[in-house]
């Protein structure tokens, strides 16, 4: 996290009253401010299980790599280090429930934290891509067994041309290969299947320069309409009939 960036996020952040488009201001009051406690039971079981597991998983170190974990790591620990937090899941959760999204797309499963709050509205069907095998065995076999067949867990480089990404997505996560150019490859590649009202998440926009660069340009880009920077997640969505506009908010 860049120290610099936090701050500057937080004197620059709004609140309601400063947020003059109804699309941000429902965002801002039915979304973020009711996350926190929305309810993500059975996420919020499988992040625990996957907290206390002591498996052991043969990592191949994808995208930008792990400052903490070794090639050969406990479940818990890739948990407690790649997984997503209970505060961002229920964001996540929170977001698919509200817009009644659908299909859902996540680049990096890992073990599968992310998924499981992506699934826990019973109306969402997620592909989720994942380049380590071993890693993809154990989200894979987790997840099948808590959602059944509304998750597939493939495994996938996200840059593997015959990825079998068809149709427009509703929400799509963006949590793996934290650099700037792959970013904004993932990026320009999902726009197109990024439905109208759909939204589209990246993770960790402010952990390096590079992803700050990448973030910016995302901004910047004419076929983003809203962008949303909650600091830990920058969030865009092409939406028409909307003045292009940029957002700071807390979460
Ligand atoms: C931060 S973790 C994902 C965490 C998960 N989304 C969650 O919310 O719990 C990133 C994952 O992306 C995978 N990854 C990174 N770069 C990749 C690439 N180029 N192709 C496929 N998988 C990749 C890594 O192996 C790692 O498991």
């Amino acid at each position: 996290m860049l120290v610099k960036s936090y701050i500057s996020h937080l004197f620059n952040r709004k609140n309601a009253y400063d947020l003059h488009s109804p699309y941000v201001f429902e965002f801002y009051n039915e979304v973020l401010k009711k996350a926190k406690k929305h309810k993500t039971t059975k996420a919020e079981k499988y992040r625990d299980e996957c907290l206390q597991s002591k498996v052991e998983i043969d990592r191949n170190d994808f995208g930008a790599g792990s400052k903490v974990l070794k090639h050969k790591a406990l479940v818990k620990d890739i948990a407690r280090v790649a997984g997503v937090s209970s505060k961002y899941g229920r964001l996540l959760s929170r977001i698919i429930e509200f817009y009644n999204f659908n299909r859902a797309l996540e680049f990096g499963t890992s073990v599968g934290i992310g998924a499981a709050f992506i699934l826990e509205n019973d109306e969402v069907v997620l592909t989720s891509i994942e380049g380590c095998t071993e890693t993809a065995n154990f989200s894979r076999k987790g997840l099948t067994k808590m959602y059944g067949n509304r998750v597939e867990v493939l495994n996938m480089t996200f840059d593997d041309e015959n990825l079998p990404i068809t149709g427009k997505y509703d929400f799509i996560y963006i949590d793996g290969n934290h650099k700037k150019s792959p970013t904004l490859r993932y990026f320009k590649m999902l726009l197109n299947h990024l439905s109208e009202n759909g939204l589209m998440i990246f993770d960790d926009i402010h952990w390096s320069e590079e992803m700050e660069e990448a973030w910016n340009i995302i901004v910047e880009d004419p076929i983003i309409t809203v962008s949303i920077d909650i600091f830990k997640f920058g969030i865009v969505s092409k939406r028409k009939g909307q003045r292009k506009e940029h957002f700071i908010l807390k979460y």
